[in-house]
């Protein structure tokens, strides 16, 4: 790969300016041509709707995706018929096929005392959510009838087998699978699914209800390994672990499937109460620039790079102000370039 293609995809709020920080970081990195397209609330405004067939098509195109954050109030409604902005990066994910989502969580040791949690508890944590994101009741069947309103969550066997593949290909002693077997039917059939695709293998596999794992997420962070879960579970426990790092602020993903581009994208929102302040902090798009690297271009030593130049950074003592400091995101790049 001579020169790495990488759709960027800035978005609402906060977005364009962790973008921007996301780019000087790029381009210090090395060459890589750079298409920015809009997506989410921006690419509403511009053609109506959140995600276009040529975005789509120029993601496709491309070597890895990159993307920062949609939504925000000016594109929330309750009205069905209208485009919301998550439309786009739930198109993209369908579109691309990108039906493993991975949320690794390991506080840095400079954060250790940033968590709302004690440092006894989060020490030694480092664990990975490994999302399904294609399925479940995400992508099933809804609609409104008169005074009611219904969302189905549908899981077929093959969905199920090929992300716990992936979570069984990232363990390293344990994967804790999540679902709610004791009152849905889907949960049941992922559960078995997921126990006969333990057979054999050299890992320990146990399963939690998903209440009870949010209370374990927070009670002994530190004993879980790899987490594998359905959509909306994943989606609300990578934002319950998020705070194991003191903010959510830090945490970046992958989504990847069978072939083709990966995306790429903090956890975080769009943040906009925030946006245009110059506040807000890069560092998980800086790690999410770190796992495209990684997982879809291949530049392993780069990726260590950047997230060896994070850590160095907060040793050194940077602090946004979601982490309780004053950095902003211009102080916040600067730091961490300096340290690369
Ligand atoms: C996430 C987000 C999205 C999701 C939204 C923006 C559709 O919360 O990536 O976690 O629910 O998957
Ligand atoms: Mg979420």
């Amino acid at each position: 790969m001579a020169r790495p293609r990488i759709v960027a995809l800035p978005g609402d709020g906060i977005g364009p300016e962790i973008m921007a920080a996301a780019r000087e970081l790029l381009e210090r990195l090395g060459d890589f041509e750079i298409e920015e397209r809009p997506i989410g609330g921006a690419s509403i405004d511009a053609h109506g709707t959140a995600l276009t067939d040529e975005t789509l098509a120029a993601c496709r195109r491309a070597d890895a995706v990159l993307l920062a954050a949609v939504g925000g109030p000016k594109w929330d409604t309750t009205d069905p018929d209208a485009p919301r902005p998550e439309q786009g990066l739930l198109g993209l994910r369908k579109g691309l096929g990108l039906f493993a989502n991975l949320r690794p969580v390991r506080p840095p040791r400079a954060l250790l005392d940033g968590s709302p949690l004690r440092r006894e508890r989060i020490e030694g944590t480092d664990l990975l959510v490994v999302r399904e994101l294609t399925g479940g009741i995400y992508f099933g069947e809804r609609g409104r009838e008169d005074a009611r309103a219904f969302d189905t969550c549908v899981y077929s066997v093959e969905e199920i087998e090929r992300i716990a593949e992936v979570a069984f290909r990232f363990a390293r002693r344990k994967v804790t699978s999540v679902d709610k077997a004791n009152v849905l039917e889907t949960s049941r059939l992922w559960r078995e699914t997921v126990t006969r695709a333990a057979e054999g293998r050299d890992v320990e596999l146990e399963h939690l209800l998903v209440d009870n794992a949010a209370m374990q997420l927070v009670s002994r962070p530190a004993e879980f390994d790899v987490i594998l879960t359905e959509n909306m579970f994943g989606d609300i426990l990578s934002d319950e672990a998020a705070m194991l790092t003191g903010s959510i602020g830090m945490l970046p993903s992958a989504s990847v499937g069978d072939s083709g581009p990966g995306l790429f994208e903090p956890v975080h929102g769009s943040a906009p109460d925030i946006a245009g302040t110059g506040r807000a902090n890069p560092l998980a798009m800086f790690g999410s620039v770190a796992m495209m690297l990684r997982y879809g271009l291949g530049r392993q030593e780069e990726a260590a790079a950047v997230e060896s130049a994070v850590d160095r950074a907060l040793e050194a003592g940077l602090r946004t102000r979601d982490l309780g400091g004053e950095a902003g995101t211009e102080d916040a790049t600067k730091a961490v370039l300096a340290n690369l």
